[in-house]
């Protein structure tokens, strides 16, 4: 597997491969791999001929009081993990590679980020745009492998692809989960004992709500309230939202609809941890929304 530092070496390898009639794809990671990235990158290299992983703690979208410094980073071990999954390359450059001195431009795409993620961490998804929209420019991908677990960022790079134009194809590949059925992520490793045992109410909670959702029930803040009570079984669980919306639009409407295709999204926050998860179901058809009031 060969690294790349530059942008300029990227761009320049990939415009080759490129020519070649060879297809890219791009796995963007911030690092710190772990069993849900490298599914990513297996996914990647069933899909194209030539995978780059991009390796980058990427500064701007983590707020001042964020984890930006704390942020776990392992370049041995993820060269050598990204490897093993079939990666033909790591890029990873450095920040003042990323943002050279006097730059000033960065992307925004709006509606979709105002709500969730987008309003408890401003600036967030500008920062996740601008990079996304950067790693595009210097990988020149066919194909772009996204993990469903940032389901809010899925649909901002969507957005983002279709907005500005990428001949990019996006595949969101599902959550990887541990036994208990918390979502992984570099985060997890934060986590004390007592806050692990808990972590595992997320995906409880996300659970009772389909099953909920399965039985008839369409009243969105009914269905927020059964992810609520699921998370409120710890004490030390501070929730930041547990809330149904519409999947493409994240609208929240007062009742869903048969045949709606919902998300289900948490956020909370274990000790200092903030982990997020989600999950995808479908208002079964068939049944009245009268029946639900
Ligand atoms: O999902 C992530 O790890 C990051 O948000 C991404 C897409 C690599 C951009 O920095």
């Amino acid at each position: 597997m060969v690294v790349i530092n530059s942008i300029k070496e990227m761009r320049q390898i990939a415009a080759a491969y490129k020519s070649t009639g060879g297809k890219i794809a791009v796995v963007p990671t911030m690092g710190f791999l772990h069993q849900g990235h490298l599914s990513l990158i297996n996914k990647a290299k069933e899909e194209a001929d030539f995978v780059i992983t991009s390796l980058f703690v990427n500064p701007r979208q983590f707020a001042p009081n964020e984890d930006y410094d704390k942020y776990p980073r392992n370049m041995g071990s993820d060269s050598e993990l990204a490897a093993a999954a079939g990666s033909d390359c790591l890029f990873n450059p450095n920040a003042l590679e990323m943002y050279a001195i006097g730059n000033t431009t960065k992307v925004a795409v709006e509606g979709i980020t105002a709500k969730f993620e987008g309003a408890k961490r401003p600036g967030h998804f500008d920062g996740v745009a601008t990079v996304v929209a950067k790693l595009f420019n210097a990988t020149l991908p066919d194909i772009a492998v996204f993990g469903q677990k940032d389901y809010q960022q899925i649909l901002v790079v969507k957005r983002l692809i279709e907005d500005l134009n990428y001949d990019i194809e996006l595949i969101v590949a599902p959550t990887l989960r541990q036994a208990d059925g918390l979502a992984m992520s570099s985060r997890n490793k934060y986590l004390s004992d007592t806050d692990r045992q808990s972590s595992s109410l997320l995906f409880l909670a996300l659970e009772d709500a389909r099953k909920a959702i399965a039985a008839g029930m369409m009243q969105r803040k009914v269905i927020n309230a059964v992810m609520h009570k699921r998370l409120r079984q710890a004490a030390s669980i501070k929730i930041d939202y547990a809330c149904a919306a519409l999947a493409n639009s994240l609208h929240e409407p007062d009742i869903f609809l048969p045949g709606d295709d919902i998300v289900l999204l948490i956020a909370a926050y274990l000790g200092k941890t903030r982990l997020i998860d989600n999950a995808l179901t479908t208002i079964p058809k068939g049944k009245s929304p009268l029946a639900a009031l």
